[in-house]
């Protein structure tokens, strides 16, 4: 998939779908994945959590309450039970048939055709996460292209060492939602590739300091014209956004 860059942009700009489509479709489902391919994404951003029976599943909160018609917490619930929960009709009633899914199909599914950015969601909850999704994608025949655009994110810097020590190839990111000085940003650039601040706290400073020390951002959740609006001219590598056609709007 292309990136439409806006001119002179000097940074990658990558396009990416928050929880899939999320704007269009039921957050982290087959659905909302395919409509941001359809809508161009360059990177499916969507989070992992494991199962009563530590399968890893594409779902963002730790119950199923909201995004199910299902209630309680997910790990304590099998795949297959998981499966009889409808992970649609909550967004809208044509969307019944989805299902929460299992993280090994989404990679089946959109490996080396999109960027994914993966993200652990709770590890402290998730324990043996890191291992899990280590195993899983060692045993892919990962190209270039994967080895380049499979990202894994997290708040918890603790979890990503763990992801980094199973599998250094993969590039990890570290979520920051609070300010940032200039000693902890030098500190993280020798342990993360990407710092992925929230949008509400991002300068063309703070940008320029994760850069002069290596690393890429991207950052979140852009999802108004306004927002959109104010970084766009900021030296960023990615948007991670719940309507990628703010994109679009993207003329001069
Ligand atoms: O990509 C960052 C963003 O997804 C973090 O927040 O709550 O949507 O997972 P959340
Ligand atoms: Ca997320």
């Amino acid at each position: 998939t292309k990136t439409k860059q806006p001119d002179n942009h000097p940074y990658l700009f990558k396009k990416i779908a928050h929880r899939g489509a999320a704007g269009y479709c039921p957050e982290n489902t087959f659905a909302a994945f395919d409509q941001a391919i359809a809508m161009g994404a360059d990177y499916l951003e969507l989070d992992i959590q494991l199962t009563k029976d530590k399968q890893m599943v594409v779902i963002h909160d730790p119950t199923i309450d909201r995004t199910t018609n299902g209630k309680g917490r997910v790990k304590d619930y099998t795949f297959a039970e998981l499966q009889k929960f409808d992970a649609g009709s909550w967004f809208s009633q044509e969307f019944k048939n989805e299902r929460v899914p299992l993280f090994k199909d989404v990679l089946a599914r959109y490996l080396h055709r999109v960027g994914l950015l993966i993200e652990f969601k709770k590890p402290s909850s998730n324990e043996g996460i890191e291992k899990k999704l280590a195993e899983e994608l060692i045993k892919l025949p990962l190209d270039q292209f994967d080895l380049q655009h499979i990202i894994v994110q997290s708040f918890d810097l603790e979890s990503l060492m763990r992801m980094h020590a199973h599998l250094p190839q993969i590039p990890i990111g570290l979520l920051i939602n609070y300010p940032l000085h200039k000693q902890e940003i030098i500190r993280f650039s020798n342990q993360v590739q990407y710092l992925n601040p929230k949008w509400s706290m991002v300068t063309p400073k703070l940008l320029k300091a994760i850069h002069d020390e290596g690393m890429h951002s991207f950052i979140w959740t852009v999802n108004t014209p306004r927002e959109f609006n104010k970084v766009k001219g900021y030296p960023i590598d990615g948007i991670v956004t719940n309507d990628l056609d703010l994109f679009q709007q993207e003329k001069g």
